[in-house]
């Protein structure tokens, strides 16, 4: 079990118990929930390494956005069941609640499997896991512990994510995230103020703020939205660069806009996903905006944070995606001009409404409008950036 030092954060446990290595995919979500099980269980003792050939245990932080993800998860696995010597093998993150038992019948190696809501109590069942020879299963949904995020523990020495909300309520009808990552919670304000001045005192000077929407931000009591919290991190002395990712155009305002361009340590950086430029598929993404309000709301940023940097995420193939369709998409990539943008081919995905509807845009024809996007958006990139250099 963690112990808890009479300063509210993590002792130290100093016996060894082995090594653990961490392989993380998906977002940015997961790379800071593999630094909250790193700082876990190393206050618990373990040691963790970068090498998975020595280590005793291997964890596997996953991803369900597309189906990709998933297959380098399962190719990892067998990877490694094949070993003479395997070490226990854990999967944590969004495939666990994806597929939660069921993981063990496809994969016979797997010991442990852990959901994003369950991470807190990731010590706890390591320990089970090593000790009986059994599998262990620990998929509940939900609130973690607020003081897992107290370890102190980041990967880089000068950079701090911190996760401002966990889950999504959006039910974007492609999108997982809803059902593997559960409702949306708010962390009070004062604990992101307080994990923020911990790792500034800590020699940290740059910090990201993390959630699926942060824009949505919004305390208990409904006083404190995302600018307010802004305000509020930007007072810690000693914090150089804040940023903050993801921002959906339907919750994102004027007032937020304002805030990066009166607090100076704020980025002046929006990642803002457009995800298709067409009304007609916005609609039935469920994203809550047409093209043109998403414009409007570009120039209006642009108006207030001079200079301000944009990026977005695309998906192409959506479900009945026509020619016509796309070439909308085109269009607002083309108008808007990104600094950047992501492109994906449209994966269909369990539980969600979209997967209900026929896949039926050709993988040829994804593939070429993939190309096509991306190839559009390399150059406006590349311009972009001429043009900030010369
Ligand atoms: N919360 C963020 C993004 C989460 S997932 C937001 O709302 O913007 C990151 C990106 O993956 C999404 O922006 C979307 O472009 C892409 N994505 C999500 N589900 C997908 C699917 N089923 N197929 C292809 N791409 C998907
Ligand atoms: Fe998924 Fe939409 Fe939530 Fe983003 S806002 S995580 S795309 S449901
Ligand atoms: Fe992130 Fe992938 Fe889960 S994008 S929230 S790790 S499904």
């Amino acid at each position: 079990m963690q112990h808890i030092d009479e300063s509210g954060g993590y002792g130290k446990n100093t016996v060894k118990k082995g090594s653990v290595y961490i392989r993380t995919i998906g977002c940015q979500m997961n790379t800071r929930d593999s630094e909250v099980v790193k700082g876990l269980l190393s206050v618990e003792g373990y040691e963790m390494t970068d090498d998975p050939k020595k280590a005793d245990v291997v964890l596997f932080n996953t991803c369900s956005v597309r189906d990709h993800a998933e297959q380098r998860v399962w190719s990892g696995i067998g990877l490694l069941s094949r070993k003479k010597n395997r070490p226990l093998i854990g999967i944590l993150g969004c495939m666990a609640q994806n597929f939660k038992q069921e993981i063990f019948q496809r994969a016979r190696a797997v010991d442990l499997v852990c959901g994003p809501a369950e991470i807190d109590n990731i010590a706890l069942y390591l320990e089970e896991a090593l000790k009986k020879q059994d599998k262990v299963l620990a998929v509940d949904e939900r609130r973690r512990r607020e003081e897992i995020y107290h370890t102190g523990f980041y990967d880089k020495r000068n950079h701090a994510y911190i996760v401002v909300s966990e889950g999504c309520d959006n039910y974007c009808s492609y999108c997982v995230v809803p059902y593997v990552r559960g409702r949306l919670r708010h962390r009070p304000a004062e604990e992101i103020v307080r994990e923020a001045q911990a790792a500034v005192d800590a020699g940290i000077t740059s910090i990201t703020l993390l959630g699926q929407n942060v824009s949505a931000y919004l305390t208990e009591d409904r006083v404190c939205g995302f600018p307010a919290l802004l305000e509020k991190v930007a007072k810690v002395k000693g914090l150089k660069s804040l940023s903050f990712i993801t921002s959906h155009p339907k919750d994102t305002k004027k007032e937020l806009f304002e805030a990066m361009r009166d607090i100076p340590v704020v980025r002046k950086y929006l990642h803002m996903p457009a995800q298709s430029g067409s009304d007609r598929v916005l609609a039935m993404m469920n994203r809550g905006y047409t093209a043109k309000i998403y414009r409007e709301l570009v120039d209006l940023y642009r108006s207030i944070v001079y200079n301000g940097e944009l990026s977005s995420d695309f998906i192409v193939g959506f479900p009945t995606e026509s020619e016509e369709d796309f070439r909308a998409t085109h269009e607002l990539v083309k108008g808007v001009r990104f600094d950047s943008a992501f492109i994906f081919k449209y994966s269909a995905r369990p539980h969600t409404k979209a997967a209900e509807l026929p896949d039926d845009v050709p993988q040829g024809t994804k593939k070429r409008r993939h190309a096509e996007l991306l190839e559009l958006q390399k150059s406006i990139s590349q311009s972009l950036k001429h043009a900030k250099t010369a």
